[in-house]
């Protein structure tokens, strides 16, 4: 049978591991895919860059354009990311009737409704398996090994970069600007950082994998974000004494009311596996109701461990070419004609449990001020830490950790615990999950 062509679009961290991972394990990838797959066509920005792969044999280009619309390419790969001028490959190359394989969370979460309904009128595939949480091949867990589950929540360390900057803080002590900087040395960061530590990047990996758990339409827009920026080394410390970790979690759950789509800084408890995963590493766990908890462990950024699931999804597409477009696996796990209209619920009304870290003037009554608040508040105090004044100062640390309350019951007793005149500065709100 002829081989199949694939072009490739973008030679950085993830097109360079891709061809790397494709040519060095070409004879077993033609052996499962049962055909042989040839990257013939790839573009870059600048042609004239070192790369991390060997392109002899591979035409090159500036012009993605170009390798788009060649009758000769079977797949194109999408491996440039943002939104914008990606976007406009991806449907051009859809429009041409060519299968693409994409890495680009980014595109997915934003625009991947209409990605998704153009690739189905034309009969093509759109495989992102790449786009969360790298080499893990979690979508494909999610969308076909669980299928049979209802999915009850899922809880998932989904930036690397993130996860990297949390753990040399607690370990090694390590400045935020200094580790995020080896980060990007390493590419692990995005093009933009402040989408890693801000949560924007997680919340991409967030959309896709609530829509392909709970059956709903891709929505970014309403996914709650907070970033690590604001973690310090204290909390990181205080977590540790209360029994906890700190990670920067994305989190959907279904509950009665609606589903809840938020990424936040979290404290966990320590003995949970999920606690332990340390460095650029990703997890997911995922509770489906016949299976219970499962959890999914492995590298989340980098060149091959991307270039692994962008490669099982070309391989993917090359089984199905000859498939009917009707039967096969739905994009998004559901049926496109099924997919459920279950409300994003807003933060406010989303219920967990709170690390609260706060600084008060070391006088009589304080505490009972703060205690009268969260009472008058319906939130109950699960346990307490207070420091003793370090030489002549006058304030001393508080920390707590409540029971579960509506966010927005806590929004308001924050507002009143910070104008009480004996606190100083913010009140540190961490949310806190149990995920058992
Ligand atoms: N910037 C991302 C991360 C890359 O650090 O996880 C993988 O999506």
């Amino acid at each position: 049978m002829k081989p199949v062509k694939v072009g490739v679009l973008g030679l950085g961290t993830v097109g360079g591991g891709t061809v790397n991972v494709l040519k060095r394990n070409a004879e077993e990838i033609s052996r499962r895919a049962g055909r042989e797959i040839l990257v013939t066509r790839a573009s870059a920005r600048n042609l004239d860059q070192q790369r991390i792969c060997d392109t002899t044999g591979i035409e090159l280009t500036t012009d993605s354009f170009e390798i788009i619309n060649d009758p000769e390419i079977d797949i194109i790969l999408e491996l440039i990311g943002g939104d914008s001028y990606a976007k406009d490959l991806v449907f051009k190359a859809i429009e041409n009737g060519k299968h693409v394989v994409t890495a680009n969370k980014a595109l997915i979460a934003l625009h991947g409704n209409e990605v998704f309904t153009r690739a189905s009128e034309k009969g093509v595939m759109v495989a992102f398996e790449a786009a969360v949480a790298g080499g893990i091949p979690i979508i494909k867990a999610i969308r076909e090994g669980l299928s049979g589950n209802q999915i009850e929540w899922l809880a998932g360390i989904i930036n690397g970069t993130g996860n990297f900057i949390l753990t040399e803080m607690r370990d090694k002590d390590r400045d935020f600007d200094d580790v995020l900087a080896e980060a990007q040395a390493l590419g692990y960061a995005e093009a933009d950082p402040t989408f890693d530590v801000e949560g924007i990047d997680a919340g991409h990996k967030l959309t896709i994998l609530a829509s392909i758990a709970f059956g709903i339409p891709l929505q970014f827009e309403k996914v709650f974000t907070e970033g690590i920026t604001k973690i310090t080394r204290s909390d990181v410390e205080y977590a540790e004494q209360l029994g906890y970790r700190i990670k920067h979690l994305g989190i959907a759950r279904k509950t009665t009311k609606g589903i809840e789509l938020r990424v936040h800084p979290t404290l966990i408890p320590e003995r949970r596996l999920i606690a332990n995963v340390d460095g650029v590493m990703n997890a997911v766990l995922v509770k489906g109701d016949a299976v219970g908890p499962s959890l999914y462990y492995g590298a989340g950024a980098g060149a091959e461990p991307t270039a692994s699931a962008v490669v099982a999804d070309v391989i993917d597409v090359v089984r199905a070419l000859t498939s009917d477009p009707e039967n096969r696996v739905p994009h998004l796990a559901f049926q496109a004609n099924a997919m459920s209209d279950i409300p994003v619920l807003p933060a406010e009304q989303v219920e967990t449990a709170y690390y609260l870290h706060l600084t008060a003037q070391d006088k009589p009554g304080v505490l009972a001020e703060i205690t009268r608040i969260l009472a008058d508040h319906q939130i109950s105090i699960e346990a307490m830490i207070q420091k003793e004044p370090i030489n002549d100062e006058t304030s001393v640390p508080v920390i707590m950790l409540t029971q579960k309350t509506l966010e927005k019951e806590m929004n308001a007793a924050i507002s009143e615990i910070e104008n009480l005149q004996p606190i100083t500065g913010q009140v540190t709100r961490i949310r806190v999950e149990t995920l058992g």
